[in-house]
């Protein structure tokens, strides 16, 4: 793939057809293909992707390991990586575009705005794989499983859409129970703080990001949650 710095990989991410970004925190537009801007009136994902297929996001996605290993595993299916880095992003998008992935696509934004851009039903599942776990108690809402993200969720997501989390990490595993736990509204479809003991409930499970790689080579467990916001 080469070694390009931040900046040349920020003027790739321009020109990617696979790459969406939103460069201003302040304004909420879309641009694509050198500075196409997105009609946010419109559902730009199925237009996007040129289908009805479900889309299913990876939120924090990184590099896109976990996006593309989805996309290579279901190509019946679209999927958005979000994330806020673009050098990150990068990785995921060129490598998209090298193995012809057309159903895999990355959005450059914060997840706070994903109720900007998506509408009622445009997203089928979600998956949150090892996000920051924000183990100040005055920053749990900035947790990627706080009731304030669940809203912004169920704002976008099809009715009983499944939310999937990955993580290494004890506190944002019990966090996310008691969350899904005390809430009436939401179902939990599984729960398991060692994932790796025992067989896999779904082989998706087996796919590796890069952080699940430092994770396990430091001999944590890792941890699977999978409810479903409840309509
Ligand atoms: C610990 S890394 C995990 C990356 C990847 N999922 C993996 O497992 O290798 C967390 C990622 O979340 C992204 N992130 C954190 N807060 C975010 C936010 N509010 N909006 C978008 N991305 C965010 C960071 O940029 C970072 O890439």
């Amino acid at each position: 793939m080469g070694r390009k710095n931040k900046l040349q990989k920020f003027q790739d991410l321009k020109a990617y057809p696979n790459v969406i970004e939103n460069p201003e925190y302040e304004s909420n537009q879309l641009f694509i293909n050198e500075d196409v801007e997105i009609d946010l009136s419109e559902n730009w994902a199925q237009i996007h992707f040129g289908n009805d297929k479900p889309v299913i996001l990876e939120l924090a996605c990184g590099r896109g390991e976990y996006t593309l290993q989805l996309g290579r595993y279901f190509p019946e299916k679209n999927f958005i990586g979000i994330d806020v880095k673009g050098a990150r992003i990068w990785q995921g998008a060129t490598i998209a575009l090298d193995e012809n992935l057309s159903n895999v696509a990355f959005l450059r934004s914060r997840i706070e705005k994903l109720g900007i851009y998506f509408r009622k039903g445009d997203i089928s599942e979600i998956w949150i794989t090892f996000p920051d776990p924000f183990l100040n108690p005055t920053q749990a809402k900035h947790r990627l499983t706080s009731p304030h993200f669940l809203e912004i969720y169920k704002q976008i997501m099809v009715p009983n859409g499944i939310i999937n989390l990955k993580t290494d990490d004890d506190l944002l595993f019990a966090y996310t129970l008691k969350v899904v736990e005390s809430d009436p509204h939401i179902n939990l479809l599984y729960a398991e703080n060692d994932i790796y003991s025992k067989p896999l409930i779904d082989p998706t499970l087996e796919f590796k990001t890069y952080y699940e790689g430092m994770h396990l080579e430091e001999g944590k467990k890792i941890k699977y949650v999978k409810f479903q916001l409840k309509d």
